[in-house]
């Protein structure tokens, strides 16, 4: 459809991971009820994590009045902010490469996270090439990996722990899709009985409203599961929607795609949660491709008119009532007024993100990527 679109996002989407600054990991909480808090427990809304970005903002967003009830970050490493508050928003570990399940630390890493971890995202966009910063994997090369090292933690991780896991998150588009046609090949070429199962899939949309519903909807016949019974419906995999924008358009737009988007997908019983791209401030480089108006903060760090939408309303489905005695959706936002910023902390690094994602830093870092051979194959 866009390929540049997809391309480029790629880039956009590995920075996070060019700083994965190797924080310690979360103790393991033993209070694993990760559905305690009311304001999460209704809510599919996540957070696709940036790393180096604010920490303030972070805070926020991962506050336990927002509705955002999951995180990610490209990565098997938890965010810092969210190490006081572990089981009430769920980390999701995502494997990056075949390179990550190959280190023999795989297992201890994931054995580390705190309990209320029970999902795993797998490859992001491998269908991108390295080039662009996508991941670059071989649909035959994944599936190995996947059937090697990944399966396997669906019926007993190393601690005991099952994890649910998500087929590779391939991007919007119609090379994604032959990806994954491939990779269900290989899979079934490897284990001729069972193939790579999943209990959700992963799913990246940037684009109108009307093409995230389509997109959804091709998925659904992919898995081969139409939505157009409620029997069927309770066969589908749970879709995550892992990244999610309207790229390169103005506020009002992008907000109107966001205020059609959230009801719609907060009413599919089969979308188990969703996060914005990004949460990132107006004017910084992270959002050069995407272009500003995504953007859940202003260049001050208050929130945006689209950031003050994605934290409120967050609960429930379609607007009946859920128990928690909160309204949904057209109540205003619910403490997370435009210009509201994240609380101050001791380890604020103010201005180190906006210079981390400066043109010239991130030149540097694909220059010193190049040189370091990590892009070899
Ligand atoms: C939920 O959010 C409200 C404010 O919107 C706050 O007063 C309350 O303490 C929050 N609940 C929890 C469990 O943090
Ligand atoms: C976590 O809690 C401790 C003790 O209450 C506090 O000192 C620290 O600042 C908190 N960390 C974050 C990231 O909120
Ligand atoms: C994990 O996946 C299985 C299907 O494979 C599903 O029945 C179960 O509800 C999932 N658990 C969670 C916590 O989503
Ligand atoms: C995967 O391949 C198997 C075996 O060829 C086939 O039966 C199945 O329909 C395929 N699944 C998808 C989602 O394409
Ligand atoms: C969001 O949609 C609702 C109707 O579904 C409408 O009342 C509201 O004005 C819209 N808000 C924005 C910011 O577009």
């Amino acid at each position: 459809m866009r390929p540049l679109y997809y391309y480029q996002t790629s880039v956009v989407c590995i920075i996070p991971l060019l700083f994965c600054n190797i924080f310690p990991l979360a103790a393991a909480d033993s209070n694993s009820n990760s559905n305690s808090n009311s304001n999460k427990s209704q809510s599919k809304r996540g957070l696709a994590y940036q790393n180096g970005a604010h920490k303030a903002d972070n805070r926020l967003l991962l506050s336990p009045e927002s509705p955002v009830a999951w995180y990610y970050t490209w990565s098997l490493w938890p965010a810092p902010e969210a190490a006081n508050d572990t089981a009430a928003v769920e980390f999701l570990p995502l494997v990056h490469s075949t390179d990550d399940v190959a280190n023999d630390d795989f297992g201890k890493q994931l054995d580390g996270l705190p309990a209320s971890s029970t999902h795993l995202l797998t490859f992001n966009e491998p269908d991108g090439d390295t080039g662009s910063g996508g991941s670059a994997i071989e649909p035959e090369d994944a599936a190995k990996s996947y059937i090697d090292r990944i399966a396997p933690l669906r019926s007993s991780g190393n601690d005991g722990r099952t994890w649910n896991i998500s087929h590779p998150s391939v991007t919007g588009s119609p090379r994604g899709l032959d990806w994954l046609r491939r990779f269900n090949e290989s899979c079934w070429d490897l284990d001729r009985e069972k193939g790579c199962p999943a209990d959700f899939v992963a799913v990246h949309w940037y684009g109108e409203f009307e093409g995230l519903k389509g997109w959804l909807d091709t998925l659904h016949d992919f898995y081969g599961h139409t939505p157009s019974s409620s029997s069927e419906r309770e066969k589908s995999p749970k879709f995550w929607i892992t990244e999610m924008a309207l790229p390169q358009q103005d506020d009002e737009a992008t907000l109107r795609m966001m205020n059609q988007t959230l009801p719609y997908l907060d009413g599919l019983d089969y979308v188990g949660g969703y996060a914005w791209f990004g949460a990132f401030r107006k004017g910084e480089k992270a959002n050069g491709w995407t272009g500003d108006a995504v953007s859940l903060f202003d260049d001050e760090g208050g929130l945006t008119e689209l950031g003050s939408l994605y934290l409120s309303s967050g609960h429930g489905g379609n607007g009946n009532g859920d128990g928690n005695g909160n309204g949904n959706g057209q109540d205003g936002s619910g403490g997370f007024e435009p210009g509201k910023k994240g609380p101050p902390g001791d380890d604020d690094d103010e201005g180190g993100a906006a210079s981390m994602y400066s043109a010239s830093r991130w030149f540097a870092v694909v220059v010193g990527l190049v040189a370091a051979g990590l892009v070899a194959w």
